[in-house]
């Protein structure tokens, strides 16, 4: 996986989308591995999560209720399926990658959050386009820039000092909401972004 590329001039949904792009082609490949490969992978998608879906509920979401048609049934349907996602990935974590359901519950969720990110980019990412000015925009990537660096990245696997299944992510929920605080902060700093 690439990691995101952060730096200033890009805008908030740029960066977005190609998030998007990762969460797809993590979850295909989950498919495929197996031991440490799929523990690691799993954790990637949850790291993933924690900042993409917190900046989009804390800073993006918000926004496009406010400036969209309809704004308010678009988002409090994303909220909802944010909302259940996150308990689906803490139930997973849980359940660990090696439990014999792990595999039929992943395939399940994959589907739900495809479904949600599809949405998203059909229903208001396009949308917000049209709708917010691109300096808006831009300075809105700095919410995922303050997720980003909430959520500790694990080392490369194939790193050779790296040590394999190390997991530095740790719960779920926890990583949420410590992502959650951090970007809260951002906002605080950044009234003008709202
Ligand atoms: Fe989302
Ligand atoms: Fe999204």
């Amino acid at each position: 996986m690439t990691m995101m590329e952060t730096e200033p001039g890009r805008d908030v949904i740029d960066l977005l989308l190609e998030q998007h792009d990762e969460i797809r082609s993590l979850f295909s490949e989950l498919r495929r591995a197996q031991g440490a490969a799929k523990e690691e992978l799993f954790e990637d998608l949850v790291r993933l999560l924690a900042v993409h879906e917190t900046a989009e509920e804390t800073v993006v979401h918000p926004v496009a209720r406010r400036e969209l048609e309809s704004g308010e049934q678009v988002v409090d349907q994303r909220l909802e399926e944010e909302d259940g996602a996150k308990k689906e990935l803490a139930d997973l974590y849980d359940m660990g990658v090696d439990h014999p359901e792990f595999d039929r519950r992943l395939r399940a969720f994959e589907a739900d959050v495809i479904q949600h990110v599809t949405k998203e980019e059909a229903e208001e990412f396009l949308r917000l386009c049209g709708a917010v000015d691109l300096d808006t925009l831009r300075r809105m990537a700095g919410a995922l820039r303050a997720a980003e660096a909430a959520a500790p990245t694990r080392p490369r696997r194939h790193a050779p000092e790296s040590p394999v299944g190390n997991l530095v992510t740790g719960p779920p929920l926890a990583l949420f909401d410590r992502v959650r605080d951090a970007v809260r902060e951002w906002r605080e700093k950044n009234p003008d972004d709202r």
